[in-house]
């Protein structure tokens, strides 16, 4: 069983010798490995059971350090780099041949980001090489937030979990590339669109179906719970077409309803969409162990970072009810 802890010291020791190590950052945990080793980063696929055609985000201590790794850097990466990293922010930019193409499932580009975790970025300060690192749940379940998440998950299949607590963001970060010089978005996240064209103007968001490259965040279904869980605009009716099943409801603010005998989890009482980001993935490990029939969640505010949680909430759904 893995041992969870705060010693870095032994994070150290085990990533250079070639193990994956669970580490935390202010988005998800990541399950990370030497990237310049591909023994280590073949244990990540191996440990997550991820396929080999989803490529991994390396991540490193300082922004100094992108054209290490990343060539043909537009301006506009470097100014987006200038604000948001450290960071939830992962840039897709062409790979110097440093990166084995191992690690970008063949692609001739990398995803790069620098985390903002004070535990974190001390390792990777201390380590001679980038930590290759997606996030810590075997692949297509609920992203963990907790060291506990990982123990549960992967526990018995890695050696060592660094606990950073709770992770202050809650969702994965934002992944933006460039196209013919253009911005493009291919993950939404704690980075708002908003926040990328205050900085760099107009982007552009390729849904699903049309991008061509390989992400599984743009899988449809991911992030998902065991329980069926049922996206609805409306709870009551959907409430009433359950009539009879053990029901777990997951709002974003305080609902009141008849029946006492309701599991219910309130993302933010008072209404913000960082803290309902926050609690989500909690929220929804606590529901899937809870063993209730189903899952209704209701959509959160299109808005801000509720363009993330919808689109996460979209993935983790069995169906989507009108
Ligand atoms: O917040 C995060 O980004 C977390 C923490 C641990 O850093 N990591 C994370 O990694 O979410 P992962 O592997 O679960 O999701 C990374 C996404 C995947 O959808 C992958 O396909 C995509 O990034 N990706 C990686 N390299 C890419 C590339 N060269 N081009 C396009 N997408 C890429
Ligand atoms: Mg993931």
């Amino acid at each position: 069983m893995a041992g969870i802890g705060k010693n870095i010291d032994k994070a150290i020791e085990l990533l250079t010798s070639g193990e994956v190590v669970a580490i935390p950052t202010e988005t998800v945990y990541g399950l990370a490995a030497n990237a310049m080793d591909l023994q280590a980063v073949d244990k990540i696929y191996r440990v997550k059971q991820r396929p080999k055609n989803n490529p991994l985000i390396i991540h490193i201590a300082h922004r100094d350090q992108l054209h290490w790794y990343a060539s043909h850097i537009p301006p506009a990466a470097f100014q987006l780099a200038a604000e948001f990293w450290p960071g939830p922010l992962t840039l897709v930019l062409p790979k110097t041949p440093d990166i084995s193409s191992e690690l970008t499932a063949q692609q001739t580009t990398v995803a790069i980001r620098v985390p903002q975790h004070p535990l974190t970025l001390d390792l990777l300060r201390q380590l001679p090489f980038p930590l290759a690192a997606p996030s810590a749940n075997p692949y297509g379940y609920i992203s963990p937030t907790t060291a506990l998440h990982v123990k549960e998950q992967l526990g018995h299949v890695i050696p060592y979990i660094l606990d950073g607590g709770p992770c202050q963001a809650g969702i994965e970060s934002t992944i933006v590339g460039f196209e013919n010089n253009s911005p493009v978005i291919y993950r939404k996240g704690m980075v708002t669109i908003h926040d990328l064209e205050r900085v760099i103007g107009k982007t552009i968001f390729k849904p699903v179906e049309k991008s061509k490259v390989v992400t599984a965040g743009m899988a449809l279904s991911h992030y998902a719970p065991k329980t069926p869980l049922y996206l609805t605009k409306d709870i009551t009716k959907t409430m009433d077409a359950f009539e009879g099943k053990n029901l777990g409801l997951l709002l974003f603010k305080d609902q009141h309803f008849e029946k006492a005998t309701l599991k219910k989890i309130v993302l933010s009482a008072s209404g913000q969409l960082a803290e309902a980001a926050h609690h989500l993935y909690e929220a929804l490990h606590t529901l899937d162990a809870m063993k209730v029939d189903a899952i209704l969640a209701e959509w959160m505010p299109d808005e801000g970072v509720g363009a993330a949680l919808n689109d996460r909430l979209r993935r983790a759904a069995f169906k989507v009810l009108e």
